[in-house]
């Protein structure tokens, strides 16, 4: 019997960073206080001596700015602080808060000490992001009430809560709103070896049988990202059902892989578009994103989020300030000649 393991059956790419319907099981798999969340060592350090600190002294937690790639579990972590605070958290995002009044009346319904944690956070309009400056800052909102010349503002009290925003690009938020958080943490990529926990941790809970050369094949080519990790894993699960007798071995995992168009190192299409554009459109660069963009017919915003933090942490990619380049790395992992100029000057000279 063959299986089509392709476009048909999985419209989105594995590395989608926007929610799949099968992420909807993701819940599951989320740890729920900090001893279970596994790698971002700094973060998770810093974050266990601020909780401990507001605890003690029967504080609400300073205001909270995660930022890094989509998939690195942002959103989990402000669970886990919520958990860890003793407090409730209501989640929203950017675009989701269209008007002030929506923040307005968010922020009035929050009790003492409750989490506000709004995703993609560099997506809120100016008109909304201005209701939170006081409401940082003095606990407090002001609400203008009438029109023209008798319109009078009234302020009104907030709870002590704490703001947990979240954003794929810190560079992209006002410096108002980046000033008022306490906190800044930055997630990383993780190593393969942190994925690899994480895929064993999730193939116990959904009760999958792996054996750890198919978890460390799956965290290798998940590109340091654990919701790319567990896609992966329910992917190649399906695979280990119906093709080997159900247990995820470093072969079943190569094979289900190499049938997704995931390659060795858990580069896909588009990454190799991506690489193949700018070596033979463009000499090997630099090419600015947005005409990379164009010319492979993707979205900036995806290849500025999605693609590039890997292929930079691979060494596949340089950022100039004239563009991307790709690196003499490329070149070989693609199997192509490196270009002769670029062995006369050293490759962190070579922009
Ligand atoms: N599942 C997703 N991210 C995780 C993490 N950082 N630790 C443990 N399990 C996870």
């Amino acid at each position: 019997m063959s299986i089509d393991f392709g476009t048909d059956i999985y419209e989105e790419p594995i590395v989608a960073k926007t929610f799949l319907s099968e992420d909807a099981q993701e819940g599951s798999l989320r740890p729920k206080t900090l001893s279970e969340y596994i790698g971002q060592e700094k973060a998770k350090g810093n974050l266990a001596v601020f909780i401990a600190a507001a605890k003690k002294r029967g504080e609400s937690l300073d205001h909270v700015l995660l930022h890094g790639p989509p998939g690195l579990g942002k959103t989990t972590l402000a669970g886990i602080i919520a958990q860890e605070m003793g407090v409730n958290i209501r989640i929203t995002s950017g675009p989701a808060i269209e008007k002030a009044g929506d923040l307005a009346a968010l922020l009035t319904n929050l009790s003492e000490g409750d989490i506000l944690f709004v995703d993609e956070i560099h997506r809120l309009n100016r008109s909304v992001e201005e209701i939170l400056y006081p409401a940082m800052e003095d606990y407090a909102i002001d609400i203008i009430v009438g029109k023209g010349p008798s319109a009078n503002s009234i302020r009104l009290d907030l709870p002590h809560f704490t703001l947990i925003g979240a954003t794929t690009r810190a560079g992209q938020l006002s410096a108002p709103l980046r000033d008022r958080f306490g906190v800044t943490l930055r997630l990383e990529l993780y190593t393969p070896q942190e994925l690899s926990k994480i895929v064993t941790r999730s193939a116990s809970i959904l009760n999958v049988d792996i054996d750890p050369t198919g978890a460390l094949e799956i965290a290798r080519r998940s590109r340091g990202t654990p919701r790319i990790a567990n896609r992966m894993l329910r992917r190649v699960r399906d695979f280990a059902d119906v093709r080997a007798d159900g247990v995820i071995t470093k072969k079943v995992a190569d094979e289900a892989l190499r049938a997704l168009e995931i390659d060795d190192l858990g580069l896909d299409p588009i990454d190799h578009r991506m690489m193949h554009a700018i070596i033979e459109n463009y000499g090997g660069g630099p090419v600015g994103i947005e005409t990379l963009a164009a010319t492979i017919g993707e979205e900036a915003v995806t290849l500025l989020d999605v693609y590039e933090p890997y292929l930079m942490q691979l060494g596949f990619l340089q950022r100039t300030p004239r563009g991307r380049c790709v690196t003499r790395k490329a070149y070989e992992h693609l199997g192509l000649s490196v270009p002769k100029s670029m062995d006369e000057v050293p490759e962190q000279l070579s922009l």
